[in-house]
């Protein structure tokens, strides 16, 4: 069966599949001077077009090398002269994929009363080390501040507060890193070619290795609670406990059965965009998800319109629009 509209043929093959065919628009004068000019190119197309791509990238990789002293500069800023500590501060330190997200949760149904009226967990339990990026101002935090930070030992701020280290099984980070690298970068390359950088520290963040060991020779130092993503699997309870114990929380007995419904797998699943990395980086942006698809409603852009606004558009409109005969559509009331 075949469905056609205006220059448009839909004809449905064997399959039951659309296969679209378009007429080609008319030709003009114009189109076959540039056309015309095309073909004489054409000889020089390829080492021309090779020639800006290798610029291109010189540029690129500039672009790469001044953003890292920038982040380096800023980061140093943020280190030594803009992060004040308070003695309430925490710090939740892990290599990527080991559970830190979960931690923000679960710090921030213990600090806070829990409510989900958040557009991203960044915004309650702000990442640290990007902060110097985004400029974001720590110091409007109110106490107590729980930070994310994926810093090793030798760069993270050691000052008079609490840092909770979150450590997983290196396969299981490996394999899940692989999966992000996959769903947020882009990356194509195998699992065993990804493996090769893991190894090698080749991965952002570095080399898991080093991350954890510099973390594990400071277990004992009365700063730091050192938990495991997998005993946090086995026993959720009793790692809640724990982190109320270490931070020195006042938590009545009731709220429990309810911060580790909202820390569990499931009903984080269920709010994921609150969570997810991709929507992380809109927020910092100040972009807000879910406002893309507003209203729909023709005429309601136009109640934001003072006299002024509407008589200046107007104005313009009549000289460079209404002259060529271009209609203003409106919808009747
Ligand atoms: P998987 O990719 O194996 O699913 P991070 O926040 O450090 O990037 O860690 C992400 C990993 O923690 C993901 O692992 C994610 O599923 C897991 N995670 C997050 N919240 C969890 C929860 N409530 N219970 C168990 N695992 C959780």
């Amino acid at each position: 069966m075949d469905s056609t509209a205006h220059n448009v043929t839909v004809p449905l093959d064997g399959d039951g599949r659309m296969t679209v065919k378009l007429s080609p628009p008319p030709e003009t004068v114009g189109l076959r001077i540039k056309a015309f000019l095309w073909r004489l190119l054409w000889p020089i197309r390829w080492p021309v077009s090779r020639f800006l791509w290798i610029l291109s990238w010189l540029f690129r990789i500039l672009q790469w090398i001044c953003f890292g002293i920038h982040v380096a500069i800023d980061y140093v800023r943020l280190m030594y002269l803009d992060y004040t500590a308070r003695p309430d501060d925490i710090f939740i330190v892990s290599y990527p994929r080991s559970g830190t997200t979960w931690l923000q949760m679960i710090l921030y149904q213990l600090t806070t009363d829990g409510s989900m009226d958040f557009a991203h967990i960044a915004e309650k339990c702000p990442w640290f080390e990007r902060s110097a990026i985004s400029k974001r101002n720590l110091e409007k935090l109110p106490s107590p501040r729980v930070f994310k930070t994926h810093l090793p030992y030798i760069w993270l701020p050691k000052r008079r507060c609490r840092y909770i280290y979150v450590a997983r099984n290196g396969k299981d980070v490996a394999w899940s890193f692989y999966q992000f690298y996959r769903s947020h970068f882009r990356y194509r390359g195998s699992f065993e070619q990804f493996f090769r950088l893991f190894m090698r520290g080749w991965v952002a963040w570095g080399s898991w290795f080093y991350h954890v060991r510099g973390y594990w020779k400071r277990r004992n130092d009365p700063r730091f609670l050192f938990l495991f993503y997998e005993d946090m699997v086995q026993d959720l309870e009793g790692a809640i406990r724990q982190i109320i114990q270490f931070c020195g929380l006042q938590i009545p007995e009731e709220r429990i059965p309810e911060i580790v419904r909202r820390s569990s797998f499931e009903f984080m699943k269920q709010h994921e965009e609150k969570f997810d990395y991709a929507f992380e980086l809109l927020v910092d942006q100040g972009i807000v998800p879910g406002r893309f698809l507003r209203k729909g409603q023709p005429g309601e852009g136009q109640q934001a319109f003072s006299p002024p606004l509407h008589e200046q558009f107007d104005r313009k409109y009549q000289r460079r629009l209404a002259s060529v005969g271009f209609p203003l559509r409106t919808l009747p009331k």
